[in-house]
């Protein structure tokens, strides 16, 4: 039976229909109200907008429910890889033996970069952000790779090549920032091997690859790879939405995501315990700081637009973060005071009012530096595993009969009419 919601504007009711999700979620289709009523919604940062349906990924931030294509995030996390969450994402089922290992071959077949490419990074300034590279050279790599590989079949080749060469260029431009040889892909590694080999190995000092981070890199991936319509993820699909080329959609969201707000949250949080550590200053302080209005402080890692208890991801990426330091040798400080903090504000009344928990963000970057990433590549270790989802999404959006040119309305609350005044005329 087909549900109404009534809408009564100046006295005259209007009709819009009620959809509803596959999870029970309800959304008032309003797609007629501007033509019916003549107003739009006023929705800033559209907490409360569906801008599409989408099959991909399900979330529930009252419960802390996780699911890519119907699989809770606990058993992805537990037993699949990054290369086969990303061919989920991207197929929406999972791969057949022989499906994963033709995927896994693709990813190292693709793995080299134009080595044109290359000049780019090595004229870039010291000390530039990885984050602002990366995204100007995913929209560079257009130039770089036929454009008939945009469409049609070819576009599933250009997926696998962006998610192949995407790990290349992170480790590229950490070793050039190092004033370090590259090290190229090696054909005999898989996905999550091969980027430490790339970030780490050198002519003179060979990295052993440890399997525990090759698991915790796995995880921390597929935990990344997919959020419905974040922040980054919207900016694919609106910018997607004006026809522009897969590579540009990718690099929009890759701009998004690089906020501290957003994925830059990773970074931030080891900023924040790192003053912390070194300005010495307390817990207590630390929260009264998050607590004071007049004060710029956030409690970085902490607080989600959407989930409203712990998020599942911070849960699972907390109990890699206590399997990994408690095997390397030299035990982070951080940590300690990441724990105390979480302690602390989950226990004040600001943080239990507001329903602020930890976000996935509050220790990956504890794990990551475990594992020898620097601070300015978390993000980019976040944006690495976010790229399946941001495909996955912008696919969906581009076949999608429904969707049409994202460009939202405005309440214009300037000046009214006013003349123009000559330059010599005015006061
Ligand atoms: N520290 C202190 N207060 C906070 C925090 C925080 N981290 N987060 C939210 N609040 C307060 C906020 O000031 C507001 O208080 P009041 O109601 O008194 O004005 C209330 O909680 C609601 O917050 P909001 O800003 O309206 O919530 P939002 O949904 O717009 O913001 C957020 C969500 C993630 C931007 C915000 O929680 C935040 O800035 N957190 C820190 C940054 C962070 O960790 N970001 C990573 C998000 S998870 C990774 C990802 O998927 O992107």
């Amino acid at each position: 039976m087909e549900e109404f919601a009534k809408l009564i504007i100046d006295g005259k009711e209007f009709e819009f229909p009620i959809i509803r999700g596959s999870q029970g979620e309800k959304a008032i289709d309003i797609r007629r109200l501007c033509q019916e009523t003549g107003c739009i919604t006023f929705d800033p940062g559209y907490g409360n907008t569906g801008a599409c349906k989408s099959q991909i990924t399900y979330m529930n931030g009252e419960k802390g429910i996780l699911r890519y294509r119907g699989i809770p995030i606990e058993e992805l996390a537990e037993h699949s890889t990054f290369v086969e969450t990303t061919f989920l994402l991207l197929t929406g089922h999972l791969p057949t033996r022989e499906e994963l290992t033709r995927t896994s071959v693709y990813l190292n077949d693709f793995s080299t970069l134009h080595e044109n490419m290359k000049a780019f990074y090595q004229n870039y300034p010291p000390k530039s952000h990885p984050m602002g590279i990366l995204s100007a050279m995913i929209t560079a790599m257009r130039s770089f790779y036929p454009s008939d590989t945009d469409v049609g079949e070819g576009i599933n080749q250009t997926f696998l090549w962006l998610i192949s060469k995407i790990r290349t260029m992170a480790a590229m431009a950490y070793k050039i920032s190092k004033g370090e040889r590259v090290v190229y892909p090696r054909p005999d590694l898989c996905y999550c091997s091969n980027f430490l080999h790339m970030m780490f190995d050198s002519p003179v000092v060979p990295y052993q690859i440890d399997p525990d981070f090759v698991r915790a890199l796995n995880v921390f991936w597929i935990l990344h790879a997919d959020h419905e319509q974040n922040c980054s993820t919207t900016a694919v699909r609106d910018v997607g939405s004006s026809g522009v080329n897969l590579y540009a959609a990718i690099s929009a969201g890759m701009s998004a995501l690089w906020g501290p707000s957003h994925g830059g949250a990773n970074q931030a949080v080891i900023r924040m315990l790192e003053e912390i550590h070194q300005n010495g200053v307390t817990i207590d302080q630390c929260i009264k700081r998050a607590r004071d209005k007049n004060h710029p402080f956030k409690l970085m890692g902490f607080g989600h637009r959407v989930y409203k208890t712990y998020d599942p991801r911070a849960k699972i990426m907390k109990k890699i973060c206590d399997q990994i330091l408690g095997k390397v040798t030299n035990k982070d400080p951080l940590l300690d005071i990441a724990r105390k903090l979480e302690e602390r504000a989950l226990q004040d009344n600001y943080f239990i009012d507001r329903h602020l928990y930890p976000n996935v963000d509050f220790y990956s970057g504890i794990v990551l530096r475990a594992m020898g990433i620097p601070t300015n590549m978390l993000t980019v270790m976040f944006a690495i595993g976010r790229l399946p989802g941001w495909i996955a999404q912008w696919q969906e959006d581009t076949v999608d009969p429904e969707m049409k040119l994202c460009r939202p309305r405005q309440i214009y609350t300037g000046s009214e009419i006013s003349s123009y005044v000559p330059i010599d005329q005015r006061g």
